[in-house]
């Protein structure tokens, strides 16, 4: 490889990401409305150590210093979501002025400091008051969120590029209305699949918003994908991989950009699977301009009758290392999913939304935290990016999960994804050598990541 192809292209734009409720805190100021998160985490025994999104890493009160730490460590992008809540306290209505604004001042003070803002509209923190009618169960749910996408274009969308409808729909189905350890934390067959269909409906009608409003810029979707192999040869395991694959990464992909559910989904629901008109289904296939990929690890399943829908689970590979979560590290699955989305759906632009990695960061030492660990993973999947670009495969930028040490959900504050540590006592921040490093790649194209 000679030196330029080594290098990602001069437009390729680096980031980092984050999500309203992992990180801002404050969740009731300015006359912001709770949302459906703030009650799960209110629930006792629903997120480990009783940890909630209160404080988090104060980023609604220390915004303006987190955009000087962004510029310090060269991002030139910023993926964030807004809180539908602190915009329309009731979900739908009256609009919220104090809100509104603090997205639009840091938007603004974004831009000024060379940092693109990217906006996802829902990153999982529903307004209680629409979870008390029904949340994503209730099909009026895809006009209350066009409506809500709508108040945001019209704030931001001259000067936002790149805007997500929704982050991971899959994990807001199955985590919170199968498995229910996710807000609103319902566990039934019955709703999954119906939350899943309106949140694609939901995203259609933000994006026909959109086009409606003659916004100038960017829209697209966030989805998680995981490619899935099988624990063995067996007949069973094989067949257990098609129904992962199914229901994890095809159910929202193929209504996106093929206008139909996977042929597999009535027969992994069985009768809680919902007859559809195909002409429904059909308007989900609203151009996007983007897919965002979030990827974090594959999935080697083994056929497991006792378990809902999929009837399959993930299984240890026995020598692969795992992260914190417990997640494989194999860079190599990132290089077939992204080969593999341009097989399926053809030349669609990618963003990698996501990406990144919890591990236990050693206690630092005169102020740098050394997370060898986190800069070898984001080495190994940014050389799995770069080859899938050889390939041909259309990827835009990156944005490394996370800019901060967060609120990881019902894992609570013990799973630390940050490049940057936060100390959550005194919300003093120190760069990872992993920040350090990503500067670097920033700076060089990457130059070093490439073998
Ligand atoms: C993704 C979420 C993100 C973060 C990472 C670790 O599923 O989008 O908010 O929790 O996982």
């Amino acid at each position: 490889m000679t030196n330029d192809e080594r290098l990602f292209p001069a437009d390729f734009l680096w980031g980092a990401a984050t999500a309203a409720y992992q990180v801002e805190g404050s969740p009731l100021a300015d006359g912001a409305g709770p949302s459906h998160w703030h009650r799960f985490t209110h629930t006792p025994g629903r997120v480990a150590n009783g940890d909630t999104g209160d404080v988090a890493c104060d980023f609604y009160r220390r915004w303006e210093s987190d955009v000087e730490l962004m510029r310090e460590l060269g991002l030139q992008a910023f993926r964030m979501s807004v809180a539908w809540g602190r915009v329309f306290p009731e979900g739908t209505g009256r609009v919220n002025a104090k809100g509104l604004d603090f997205y639009a001042r840091l938007v603004d003070r974004l831009l000024e400091r060379g940092i693109t803002p990217s906006v996802t509209l829902y990153h999982w923190d529903l307004p209680a008051a629409l979870d008390d009618r029904g949340g994503w169960l209730n099909p009026d749910i895809a006009h209350w969120f066009a409506d809500y996408a709508q108040a945001m274009f019209r704030a931001l969308g001259d000067r936002v590029p790149l805007w997500a409808t929704l982050n991971e729909p899959w994990v807001v189905a199955d985590a919170g209305y199968l498995h229910g350890v996710h807000a609103p934390g319902h566990a039934s067959p019955w709703e999954a699949p119906r939350a899943s269909h309106n949140l694609l409906r939901a995203h259609a009608a933000a994006v026909r918003a959109y086009r409606a409003g003659g916004w100038p810029h960017r829209i697209g979707l966030v989805v998680n994908l995981e490619p899935k192999v099988p624990a063995s040869a067996s007949e069973a395991d094989l067949a257990a991989v098609r129904r992962s694959d199914a229901y994890m990464n095809r159910q929202y992909t193929d209504p996106v950009f093929l206008g139909r559910y996977p042929e597999e989904m009535p027969g992994l629901y069985g009768e809680a699977w919902p007859e559809r008109d195909p002409a429904e289904v059909e308007a989900l296939k609203e151009p996007i301009d983007f897919l965002g990929v979030n990827y974090y690890t594959r999935g080697i399943m083994r056929d497991e009758p006792s378990q809902p829908v999929e009837r399959a689970v993930r299984v240890r590979h026995p020598a692969h290392p795992v992260t914190e979560t417990g997640w494989e590290v194999w860079p190599e699955a990132f290089y077939e999913l992204l080969t593999g989305l341009k097989a399926r759906y053809g030349d669609v632009p990618l963003y990698i939304t996501e990406n990144g990695a919890a591990f236990y960061d050693p206690p630092s030492t005169a102020d740098l935290v050394p997370d060898g660990l986190r800069i070898a993973y984001l080495r190994s999947h940014l050389a799995a990016v770069r080859r899938a670009m050889h390939a041909g495969v259309d990827v835009r930028g990156y944005f490394v999960w996370s800019l901060f040490d967060n609120l990881e959900w019902s894992a609570g504050y013990a799973k630390r994804f940050g490049i940057v540590h936060v100390d959550f006592a005194t919300q003093v921040r120190t760069p990872k050598a992993s920040a350090a490093f990503y500067r670097e790649v920033i700076r060089t194209r990457g130059a070093h990541v490439t073998p």
